[in-house]
């Protein structure tokens, strides 16, 4: 089961002067405590520096830079390929998770086999809501509809494979599930639900928008027929980097959205040259990689997770939140603590605590309405420290019983 109970102890999020190093990399605002790096990502300086490097290069000379520019890239996403242990012919970069979703959507609908009239898409109810917005177009386009399964926050990981699977009938062409969920942050098994979906016949594209640089993987154990994952999150690379991975027998299907100078390289040669753009992000994600690698994943791993479990500790208890109410995975960079019962029951209440929190308590944070249920989603990466979360928790209590 990859959710624990919450009323476990901290293992202890590191006090000593260690990080402060690794803090010096980041060029935050320090007068603000950054606790949503899931969201956008923050880009480290040394990172921030590469890519104007290569911004400069291109400014020297851009028609040279445009007619290496496809090598360059090659070279790149055989990098963020390898660190996903996914095969390189099988993985071509993209601007976005996003991007990739609706690739593989509009790929689908213009192969005009997979998805029909009467048809459904699986969905669960922790898909992110872009996502599901994309799927929801592409079921009304092709007269197919959307089969929404739900899933307890603290759900495990048989419990999540038996209702997915449960939930597919003969008309079921396609699974969208999450690798890592946006509003409840938890992991789901991909590996056993691929299994379990494949022996329905049902192919599956896994959303692994927070996945790099945040759960290890090999992607080539997985098995999805689709997987898309960003780097702009928890890899730190400049954002409007993602890779979109697709198994063999779907690699003649998937198109780019964009029709352009790269059409009959196939995939994913094709994905390279989408008109003129400045690819310079995609360029400079192994600096990020590198980077990263340089504070250590493992070390860089224990302090994210400790400090995320003890954030989520300290804030709970400052809200007198339940805690057989909370719900965590041990190997995530973030941590969900419910508010009290009746705030941010709606996604604008939800918007707006989040902009209160961030003038009046100078902190950046999600919060998200699920099931009718505010949600205080926190992150941890490299550059936090104990102190953000007890501030941030005395304040919410104070700014909730005000
Ligand atoms: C689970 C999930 N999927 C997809 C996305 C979309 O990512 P992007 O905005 O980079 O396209 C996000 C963004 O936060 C996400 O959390």
């Amino acid at each position: 089961m990859a959710a624990e109970s919450g009323d476990q102890e901290p293992t202890g999020p590191s006090r000593d002067g260690a990080w402060e190093e690794a803090r010096a990399l980041w060029s935050l605002d320090g007068e603000v405590a950054h606790l949503n790096h899931g969201s956008f990502g923050a880009v480290p300086v040394p990172v921030q520096h590469q890519q104007a490097r290569l911004r400069a290069d291109m400014e020297a000379n851009p028609v040279r830079w445009f007619r290496h520019l496809p090598e360059a890239v090659a070279r790149a996403r055989g990098v963020l390929a390898h660190f996903l242990q996914a095969d390189p012919a099988g993985t071509a970069l993209v601007v976005n998770a996003s991007a990739g979703v609706s690739t593989v959507l509009a790929s689908l609908a213009e192969a005009q086999g997979p998805v029909g009239p009467g048809d459904e898409i699986l969905l669960t109810d922790h898909a992110y809501g872009a996502v599901a917005m994309a799927v929801t177009r592409t079921a009304r386009r092709s007269g197919a509809s959307v089969k929404v399964v739900p899933l307890p926050a603290r759900a495990g990981a048989g419990e999540v494979v038996e209702a997915v699977t449960a939930a597919v009938t003969e008309r079921t062409r396609l699974a969208v599930v999450d690798h890592i969920t946006s509003s409840t942050a938890r992991s789901f098994p991909v590996g056993q639900l691929v299994e379990g979906l494949h022996r329905l016949a049902v192919p599956v594209l896994v959303d692994g928008a927070h996945v790099p640089g945040q759960l290890p993987v090999a992607l080539e154990t997985v098995g999805a027929d689709f997987w898309v994952g960003n780097f702009h999150k928890w890899a730190c690379a400049p954002r409007g980097t993602a890779a979109l991975v697709v198994a063999p027998p779907w690699r003649d299907t998937i198109r780019t959205l964009v029709v352009s100078w790269g059409e009959g390289d196939g995939f994913p040669g094709a994905f390279d040259r989408v008109g003129t753009a400045d690819l310079t992000a995609w360029l400079a994600a192994p600096s990020a990689l590198a980077l990263l690698e340089s504070l250590g994943w493992e070390r860089l791993r224990a302090h994210n997770t400790a400090l995320a479990a003890y954030g989520q500790q300290v804030v709970a208890e400052a809200l007198g939140a339940d805690t057989g109410e909370l719900w965590a995975d041990p190997g995530l960079f973030m941590r969900v603590v419910p508010l009290p019962p009746g705030v941010a029951t709606n996604d604008q209440s939800a918007r707006a605590l989040a902009e209160e929190v961030s003038q009046r308590l100078r902190a950046e944070v999600a919060i998200t309405c699920w099931r009718g249920r505010g949600l205080l989603r926190l992150s941890a990466q490299a550059y936090n420290t104990p102190a953000e979360y007890e501030k941030l928790a005395g304040g919410l209590s104070r700014l909730l019983s005000a």
